[in-house]
């Protein structure tokens, strides 16, 4: 794989500052960040009253423990544009979260708020190994969601060539690879999937072509997973992280040089990690529920976001800012089969383990009686015979009891025979009556 790393020069300032300057420039935006919540924001003012606080309280970082936190119910309840900090005529642009029911959370962000975004997506293609330059095929779905506009603005900003393709459509994805010849491609890694398969069927070799970079995020994938993604595209696939509430995409990316997980981009959001149940702030290192709080956003500031992603914080490594571990999923994915928490990225990595077993899969939950069970409904390669599939399967099963302790069982079904996804893939299909 080609070399991608930037060179030191190309990196931003604070990119390369100290951790004592970084830590000074989130304090001062901190304390902007919160009089400009519980100034602009009625809810804010109400919780922060509420929890006897006050933003004149913030005298180092660790004070925002002392604020209260802000759930995704609170941001439904002021639906539309309750949580807005400025009047309305100043919001550049409107998004929304992709919740597949009942109303989705509206997300709004100043022309400045923008141009924040634009400069830390660029930040984040850069570290993920794109160039000025380089061609960006976008694959992730223009729209309400985040991830296409999100990727543009950003590649753009970096003085990449943007193809804005989009999601779906995967013969034509492929004919737009081979005839175009982007050198990053950004998409989700479901759906990248699907588009290899695709080129394997039209008898093109993946590893042929023009790509050198994937960056890859939405929803949640493995190392193993990267793995395969590299060996059969021969091209970096790379990690990045974001959501609606707190930006979109570009809040955490990994760096192609090192791959060890996400640098979050400190100077704009300040990460906490807490016991999901109890809420108490856990020390670095420690896994638990990401806690996000916004410094510089102006149309919708948010104070100590729960994004109920499950990871752990780490020092930084190619950056002075904390990385976050990979995510293993969100608590709201995490099934409980027969007292055993299982999440389906556990189940990805086995799957990634048994050669003959393709990466499209799926968790069905289902109850029989009063058990719940978990059917890992799975393709074989289109490589395999069925007999070869069939022990496959019989060897996952036996996999999953001796790693994660459960036990499940495999259907292993012909290729195609998982539902693909444009986007976000579709996990946890719960078929529990009631449930
Ligand atoms: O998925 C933003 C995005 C677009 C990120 C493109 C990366 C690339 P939402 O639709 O609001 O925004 O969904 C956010 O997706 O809370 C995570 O649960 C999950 N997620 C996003 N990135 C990752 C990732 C976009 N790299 C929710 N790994 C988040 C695991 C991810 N989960």
């Amino acid at each position: 794989m080609e070399d991608r790393t930037p060179r030191p020069e190309e990196l931003e300032p604070i990119e390369r500052a100290g951790v004592d300057e970084l830590r000074a420039v989130q304090l001062e935006r901190l304390r902007r960040s919160l009089r400009h919540a519980y100034d602009q924001v009625p809810h804010y003012r109400r919780a922060f009253t509420a929890a006897g606080v006050h933003p004149d309280d913030c005298r180092e970082l660790a004070d925002l423990a002392r604020f209260p936190f802000t759930t995704k119910a609170e941001l439904r309840d002021n639906y539309p544009y309750g949580m807005f900090a400025v009047p309305r005529e100043r919001v550049a642009r409107l998004h929304a979260s992709s919740g597949t029911t009942g109303r989705p959370t509206v997300v709004g962000y100043t022309a400045e708020d923008v141009r924040t975004w634009a400069r830390l997506m660029a930040r984040s293609i850069r570290a993920a190994g794109g160039r000025p330059g380089d061609r960006v095929h976008v694959a992730y779905g223009y729209g309400l969601f985040t991830g296409g506009l999100g990727a543009h603005y950003g590649a753009e900003e970096l003085g990449c060539t943007v193809i804005p393709v989009s999601g779906g459509m995967t013969e034509r994805q492929v004919l737009l690879i081979r005839d175009l010849e982007p050198e990053v491609i950004m998409v989700t890694p479901s759906y990248l999937l699907a588009i290899v398969d695709e080129m394997e069927r039209q008898g093109v070799d993946p590893r042929s072509t023009s790509l050198r970079v994937g960056i890859f995020g939405a929803e949640p994938w493995t190392e193993d997973m990267r793995r395969e993604m590299e060996r059969r595209l021969d091209m970096h696939a790379v990690d990045i992280y974001g959501l609606s509430e707190v930006m979109g995409p570009g809040v955490a990316v990994e760096c192609v040089d090192t791959k060890d997980g996400l640098h979050l981009w400190e100077d704009h959001f300040y990460p906490e990690i807490i016991d999901p149940v109890s809420g108490t702030v856990l020390p670095d290192g420690e896994r638990g529920e990401l806690v996000l709080t916004s410094l510089t956003r102006e149309a919708m500031p948010v104070v100590r976001y729960r994004t109920r992603d499950l990871t752990r914080l780490l020092p930084g490594t190619a950056r002075p800012m904390r990385r976050i571990e990979k995510i293993t999923g969100r608590t709201d994915d995490m099934m409980i089969v027969r007292g055993v928490n299982v999440f389906p990225t556990q189940i990805e990595e086995l799957i990634l383990r048994t050669p003959a077993l393709s990466p499209h899969f799926q968790c069905v939950l289902d109850r029989q009686g009063r058990m719940d069970t978990l059917t890992v409904r799975v393709e074989r390669r289109a490589d395999a015979d069925r007999a070869a599939a069939e022990r496959a399967g019989a060897a996952l099963v036996g996999l999953v009891k001796n790693t994660i302790e459960v036990s499940v069982a495999v259907e292993v079904l012909d290729p195609d025979g998982v539902e693909r996804s444009m986007g976000k893939m579709r996990r946890i299909v719960d078929q529990r009556r009631g449930g």
